[in-house]
């Protein structure tokens, strides 16, 4: 049993990913909660797991099938909101011989539980999306890729594989079709970075966690060189309940462009889980999930993202929940995390720490972002030390744009989005800090501490 807190949404919110009653999950609110095994094959069933693996084995046939997958708008949650049939093309069409399918289980950030209660709450849902993802791609091999140290994740997708393949869901003949289709659990050690596609596909060969260049992308040139779809489990997740209500059905949740449901990671008020809201809903019905804040205090910023997200400023909790309306507000969906700060934050020390995470984490191959992410903590290092030189704040806009569009992988720019939306929305307060090394919100030591009474 899971023990993700699944946070209540409003009635009348679509449920596609998670179950309506949130079953087994500590603090689920929405239903009767009643705990269920996330593993009883026959209960899923009834509820009508693998009836869209049915029609497109049975109804569709591969070609309907990617065209379902194409019209219903489906964009990957990984993060980079890329259409989910484009690369379903792309690794059917490219004439090799043993595809994959593997599903990025992996949720690099350790501060958000969206893919874990997925899989622990759902794994039939990926379990289908990905015997569905394979059919149509014509893979007779497909893996779950999830951390090590996720050991409960690992004993229920292992649970539920085992059964799925008894009941003839996976494994040979497949719905009596005569496809194929071997499902391993694989897990896999190593740090955030290791939640890129390739540098996954590259742990999955049990080579060094580095990316590769790209073009050829993983869809024609993936795992062991062959054509590999990776999808966040999300993405698989949506798949089977496209199939069995239609494409249109779907296109009509969220926002135009951007259709269906994701997971967020809400905290900062009285409480904090996992929440699946309809995209294009505003940041402030996301925020508002978590709860009130404590007596008396006011939101001073959003982190929107995971560690390499943006800070945005109260102004934005207007913002459509989109990729592409929080990348214009310097932001991304990245691992769904959504954490409110209150007036007692400081900006500095915020994008001070997430910077110093990202340098930390950073592979290391690409020059530019192993030497300009370690010179952006330095700078952010500097304003919370009070020990900043003039120039310090032209450097960081200087060194952000050179970092940006040299890399191998996206991690180089979304590294800088922290410090740089942090001067784009909170000049004032890192003016402060370098100018007159006064931190207003009196959270930086040593230096002055205007604020500090007021805590
Ligand atoms: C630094 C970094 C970390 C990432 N971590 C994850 C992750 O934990 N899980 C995930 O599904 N995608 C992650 N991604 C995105 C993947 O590279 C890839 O785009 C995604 O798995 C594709 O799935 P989708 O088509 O469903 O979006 C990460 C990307 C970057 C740059
Ligand atoms: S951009 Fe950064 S994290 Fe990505 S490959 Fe280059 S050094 Fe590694």
């Amino acid at each position: 049993m899971t023990d993700v807190t699944i946070l209540e949404t409003p009635k009348g919110w679509p449920a596609i990913l998670l179950p309506r009653q949130g079953a087994g999950a500590k603090g689920a609110a929405q239903g009767s909660a009643k705990a269920t095994d996330p593993t009883d094959l026959d209960a899923a069933v009834r509820a009508g797991a693998f009836e869209g693996l049915r029609k497109a084995v049975r109804d569709l046939g591969a070609t309907a099938t990617i065209a379902a997958v194409g019209a219903s708008g489906l964009r990957g949650r990984g993060g980079a909101g890329f259409p989910a049939a484009d690369k379903w093309r792309a690794a059917s069409g490219t004439p090799a011989a043993g595809r994959i399918v593997v599903a990025n289980g992996y949720g690099a950030d350790p501060s958000s539980q969206t893919d874990r209660a997925l899989l622990e709450l759902n794994p039939y849902a990926v379990i289908e999306g990905l015997a569905i993802a394979a059919f149509a791609i014509g893979a007779e091999e497909a893996i779950i890729a999830v951390r090590t140290e996720a050991t409960a994740t690992i004993r229920i997708l292992e649970a539920a594989l085992a059964a799925a393949a008894d009941a003839g869901f996976v494994g040979t003949n497949v719905l009596g079709a005569g496809r194929h289709l071997d499902v391993t659990v694989q897990a896999v050690q190593g740090a955030y970075l290791l939640g890129e596609e390739t540098i996954l596909l590259k742990a999955l060969e049990g080579k060094r966690g580095q990316p590769e260049q790209r073009p050829p992308h993983p869809a024609t040139h993936g795992l062991r060189g062959r054509p590999t779809v990776v999808h966040n489990v999300q993405t698989l997740a949506a798949i089977p309940w496209i199939l069995v209500n239609g494409a249109q059905a779907y296109a009509k949740i969220g926002a135009e462009g951007c259709p269906g449901t994701i997971l967020v990671q809400v905290r900062g008020g009285e409480r904090s889980g996992v929440a699946e809201v309809p995209l294009g809903t505003t940041l402030r019905n996301v925020a508002a999930l978590a709860g009130p804040l404590a007596k008396g205090r006011t939101v001073k910023a959003l982190l929107v993202g995971g560690p390499s997200g943006g800070i945005l400023p109260p102004e934005a909790l207007d913002t459509p929940y989109t990729f592409e309306s929080l990348r214009a507000a310097g932001a991304h969906v990245g691992s769904g995390s959504v954490i409110v700060a209150d007036d007692r934050a400081c900006i500095v020390d915020l994008a001070r720490v997430l910077t110093r995470f990202c340098a930390d984490e950073a592979c290391g191959k690409t020059i530019p972002c192993r030497i300009g992410t370690r010179r952006l903590s330095e700078i952010g290092d500097r304003l919370a030390a009070g020990t900043s030189r003039a120039g310090d704040l032209g450097l960081l806009a200087d060194l952000s744009a050179d970092i940006v569009g040299s890399a191998l992988c996206d991690h180089e720019r979304l590294a800088t989005l922290p410090l740089m939306s942090g001067m784009r929305y909170f000049r004032a307060e890192l003016d402060e800090h370098l100018e007159r090394s006064s931190c207003p919100a009196g959270v930086c030591h040593p230096i002055a501490m205007a604020a500090s009474a007021t805590h």
